[in-house]
Order: C-alpha cells, then structure tokens, then sequence
C-alpha cells in the first residue's frame, strides 16, 4: 500500500484527495498547504495529517509518493525537492512555467531514478481516448481534421489569484491551451510539421485567447482556448473530428458520430467516478483525474516506466506552447 502526501490542496490538490480516497493500493496520508482553513477542514475530512510547510510534507519518511499540486510556479523547486528525497512524484500541469525549469526536472528525474508522472488528463479522459483510438484504428477511415476548443471564465478559486498573474501561471495560453496541444501531440503521436498562431490580448497585453492550426501531412488540427469568458459561461470543452466516413462531436458531456451512411452513433462511454458539478473548480467530470492517478498507482505497484503522460511529454508539450507564445510576441507585449 503506497502513501501519498498532497502539497497544495485547493480546487486541484481537494480533487485529487477524493479520487485516492476511491483508489486502491493507495492510501492518502497528509496534506499540506499554506490555507490553515482549508488545511483543517482536509485533515478533519480524512483524519489525517497535515503540514503548514510543504518541506516538512515532503520529508516525512512515511510517504512514498508526493503530489504536487501548488501554483505553477512552485512546482520545479518541490518536485526536484521530492525527487532528491527518494519520492516518487506526480506533478500538476502545466509541469512548469520555461524550458529550463523543465531541464532541471528532467535532470533530477534521472539522477534520483524517481517516476514522474504529470497531470495531463485529457489523455486519460474517456471522449478523448476514444478520438484516439478511432484516429489509431482508422474506424472512420482517415482522418481529416479535428477542431478543439476550451473555454472558460477566469479561474475565481485561486489562492492570491495566482492564476492572474502570468508571471506565475504563464497566462491561459500555458496554463489552459497546452489540455489540447499535449493532447494532439498525443493523439499524433508527432510533432506538427508547422504550427500558425493567432491572439487576443487584455488591455495589459496579457494573452486572453489563443487559436493555433498545426499541420501534420495533409491533417490539419486547430485548438483554440480562452479563459475570459463571462463568469456565467459554462466551462466548455469540445472537439469536432472529420474523418472520410464521419464527423464526430464531442461538447463537454455529449459524444456523436454523424457517419456518411446516413446512421448517428452515441458510443459508451464508462464513467468511474460520475460527473462532478461541484468540484468548485473548471472541471466537469472527475473521472480523467481518477484515471490518471488509477494510472499512476499502477505502474509504481508494477514497478514499471511511465509512459502516458510523462515528464519527457510534459516537457515536449510545455515547449511546443512555449514557441507558440513566442510567435506572436510573448505572453505579455
Ligand atoms: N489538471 C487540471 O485539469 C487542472 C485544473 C486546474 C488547475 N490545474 C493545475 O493544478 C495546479 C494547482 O492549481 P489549483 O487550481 O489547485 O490552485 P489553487 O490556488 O486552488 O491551490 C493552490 C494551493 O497551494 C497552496 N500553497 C501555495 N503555496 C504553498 C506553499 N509554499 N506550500 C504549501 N502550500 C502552498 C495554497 O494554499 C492552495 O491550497 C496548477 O499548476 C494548475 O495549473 C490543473
């Protein structure tokens, strides 16, 4: 049975404490943050300990896996500091904030032979892994093009409204885009051969919306995202996929397969934990997150790499954004 200490438990960090408390092989055992509030109603919830000092957390020689769910801009100084104490690691997406921030990590993964796993968990997500495997296995005969889209309000649930600062969360265009860039690059199994990005901007310059076509061969695949949608805008999530004998279309909670047949398909999805509505954060269904981790606890009770969402694609999908921001100027000009 492995251990696991949280470090940051706000809208992401309280999602991950209810899908341990479902898992099996895994025992959630303390929790830390700098919220005394949100520390005491966590620990009282699942009676168990609970840290004011994330370095406290990560030491406790109790606790065989650290997960890291803090600001972005914490992640790099806690997960090397998890993985030099002889942890294993999973870590929040985006994974960090610059190129070099993800080098380190790579570095430390190495010299202390620790498993990472990072928090895409759109891999994992049932519509998704079915867009990948109807992609894989040509179920709809070639694919032709698939449009992604995410939307949301500004994130309101943030301690010191970290999110709004991009010199901490990277702006949406790091923090929300790189859901479907990593995705795509998953779904591909590629690199796009060339990418074309287009912006808005806040009065502040900051990036507020992103729309970036990737060319893969003949495929083409755009994702756009933007978090500065009314605060009564429903977070919105949806993909519309052409293949030769389909177009499929998913909107946040309804999967269709229109097919040139003239026949209309609902496929089944499973559904592990249900849809969650009040999560209190921009997530509509807790069952890729229990994925992941269910993932995650797998392969370290089978001593095994991982390979779905690793440090290695994390990294490859942060730069991939990165030079995507870096084409129209920065995230702020
Ligand atoms: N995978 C997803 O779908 C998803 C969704 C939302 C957020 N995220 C990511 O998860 C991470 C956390 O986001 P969130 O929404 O939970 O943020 P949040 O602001 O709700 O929570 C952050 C937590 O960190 C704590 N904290 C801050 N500094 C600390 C320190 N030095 N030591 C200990 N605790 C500290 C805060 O008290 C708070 O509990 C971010 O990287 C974010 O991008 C991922």
């Amino acid at each position: 049975m492995f251990k696991v200490g949280i470090v940051g438990c706000g809208g992401v960090g309280s999602m991950h404490a209810s899908c341990y408390e479902a898992l099996e092989g895994v025992k959630l055992a303390a929790v830390a943050s700098t919220d005394e509030q949100q520390l005491k109603e966590i620990g009282e919830k699942y009676k168990i300990k609970t840290y004011f000092s994330a370095k406290e957390l990560i030491f406790d020689p109790e606790l065989d896996i650290i997960d890291i769910c803090l600001p972005t801009f914490l992640h790099t100084e806690y997960a090397i500091m998890a993985m030099e104490a002889g942890k294993n690691v999973f870590i929040e997406k985006p994974v960090c904030l610059t190129p070099e921030e993800a080098d380190k990590l790579l570095d430390a993964q190495k010299r202390t032979g620790a498993k990472v796993q990072v928090g895409h968990a759109v891999r994992f997500w049932d519509e998704y892994v079915w867009l990948k495997n109807a992609v894989e296995n040509k179920t709809y005969g070639n694919l032709i093009s698939v449009n992604f889209t995410r939307l949301s309000p500004l994130p309101a649930w943030s301690w010191n409204d970290w999110f709004n600062d991009h010199t901490k969360s990277g702006s949406m265009a790091l923090d929300m885009h790189i859901h479907d860039t990593d995705f795509i690059r998953y779904m591909m199994n590629a690199e796009p051969d060339s990418f074309k990005t287009f912006v808005t901007r806040t009065k502040a310059g900051v990036i507020d919306y992103i729309s970036t076509s990737y060319n893969f061969g003949d495929v083409l695949i755009s994702a756009e995202a933007c978090w500065a949608m009314p605060g009564n805008f429903p977070f919105k999530c949806a993909f519309t996929a052409r293949f030769e004998d389909a177009t499929a279309v998913f909107d946040t909670d309804t999967l269709t397969v229109y097919k040139f047949d003239g026949s209309t398909e609902h496929p089944e999805m499973k559904n592990n934990l249900g849809s969650s509505a009040d999560t209190g954060i921009n997530v509509s269904n807790l069952g890729p997150y229990y994925n992941e981790l269910k993932y995650f606890i797998d392969k370290l009770s089978a001593n095994e790499p991982i390979e779905v969402a690793s440090l290695e694609e994390a990294a490859a999908s942060l730069k991939l954004v990165l030079n995507e921001i870096q084409s129209v100027g920065g995230v702020k000009i």
